[in-house]
């Protein structure tokens, strides 16, 4: 589901997959190998200070378009068209079912009409977009669409940013969208290609911990909460006297005292892994499903060390943690090191760098 910036084919040209969150701004882009599979390109990932981007929102458009011209000077890329996403908070969607065989402009009116109905804010307020999905399950006279509707102030301050950063928005898709293309690649390495299995995705980032559950990349639960490597970086800042960005800095450079990790990280693994048994038990009772198969570790706390055996261990689910680009080849400018310790990280990056290879 992309918004209708100015609709060109990605295909042929380099396209940055930016991502926009509350910690950091991140890039990658990525390239056919030649071999049917991709390699990365150059990715680079520039820390936000605190607070420019909150729930989803940019809060200083200035300090957050520094940012992205920061990252987007250290990627070195002589590409300037951006993927960009919106957080699916901001995102309305909605499947209707049409008479198939209809026209473009056809369906267009058709979706305005329906979008009407049910978006809460006046249609010249919004950018309105959708995609056929597929035949209807019910008949074959009826097709199933998508429909998207996102407040256009909304994406105006997502393609502010980008362009006052001096590159061109191309297409504005919808985060949890471009994760779903990430994780898609996660499940081929999954037994079987993770085929019909149930798959936990727990994202652990700053401030937010995401449960969804999918089948076959049907989402089937999903659950936000409060909880984030945020609460590390200010226990670690409290216990040493730093400033929140030192102790960030430090945190992600694992350059701190040898009593961290007794005092700090472990309590903090231990406590992300309860966290996910709760989320857990909380789908297990709200659904009628009772067990999952896999469970995948993404956001940048998944690469806390041992953080996958922890949760292994007190949920008894077959844990990973989440690499988009373990089977792709990279290019020499990219350190195999430092991309692995970024990686789970990276899953909408990735997904909208994903987006120049779009039918
Ligand atoms: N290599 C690392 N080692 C330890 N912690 C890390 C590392 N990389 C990132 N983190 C931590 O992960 C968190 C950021 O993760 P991520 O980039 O997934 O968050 P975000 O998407 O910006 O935030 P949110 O999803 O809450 O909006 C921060 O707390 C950061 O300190
Ligand atoms: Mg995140």
């Amino acid at each position: 589901m992309q918004f209708d910036l100015s609709i060109f084919n990605p295909k042929a040209r380099s396209l940055i997959g930016l991502d926009i969150s509350s910690s950091a701004v991140k890039m990658v882009e990525l390239a056919n190998d030649g071999k049917g599979g991709y390699r990365v390109e150059r990715y680079s990932v520039e820390i936000l200070p605190r607070d420019v981007v909150a729930d989803g929102n940019i809060v200083n458009l200035e300090s957050a378009a520094e940012t992205v011209r920061r990252a987007w000077k250290k990627l070195a890329t002589s590409t300037r068209l951006v993927a960009a996403a919106l957080p699916a908070s901001h995102v309305i969607t909605k499947k209707i079912i049409v008479a198939a065989g209809q026209r473009e402009e056809e369906l267009e009116l058709l979706v305005e009409s329906e979008a009407n109905q049910y978006i809460p804010f006046a249609l010249d307020e919004v950018n309105l977009d959708f995609q056929v999905v597929g035949p209807a399950p019910s008949s074959p006279e009826e097709i199933e669409v998508l429909i998207a509707a996102s407040r256009k102030e909304k994406v105006e301050d997502r393609v502010a940013v980008v362009e006052s950063a001096g590159l061109k928005p191309v297409v504005m898709d919808v985060e949890s969208y471009a994760v779903l293309s990430s994780l898609e690649l996660i499940q081929k390495q999954l037994p079987d290609g993770g085929k019909g299995q149930i798959i936990a995705l727990v994202d652990v980032g700053a401030n937010v911990m995401n449960l969804t559950v999918l089948r076959d990349g049907q989402q089937l639960y999903a659950r936000e909460q409060a909880f984030g490597g945020n609460q590390l970086t200010q226990d670690i800042a409290r216990l040493y006297g730093m400033t929140f960005e030192e102790a960030e800095a430090e945190k992600r450079r694992s350059s701190l005292p040898d009593n961290y990790e007794a005092e700090l990280l472990q309590p903090f693994v231990e406590s992300m892994a309860l966290e996910v048994s709760r989320a857990l038990q909380f789908f297990f009772t709200s659904t009628q499903f009772n067990k999952v198969d896999h469970v995948v570790l993404s956001g940048g706390c998944a690469v806390l060390p041992g953080v996958d055996e922890v949760v292994a261990s007190r949920t008894q689910i077959n844990t990973i943690v989440a690499n988009p680009f373990a089977d792709m080849v990279l290019s020499d400018r990219v350190r195999a090191k430092s991309l692995l310790a970024d990686a789970s990280s990276l899953m909408v990056a990735c997904g909208l760098a994903l987006r120049r290879f779009d039918e």
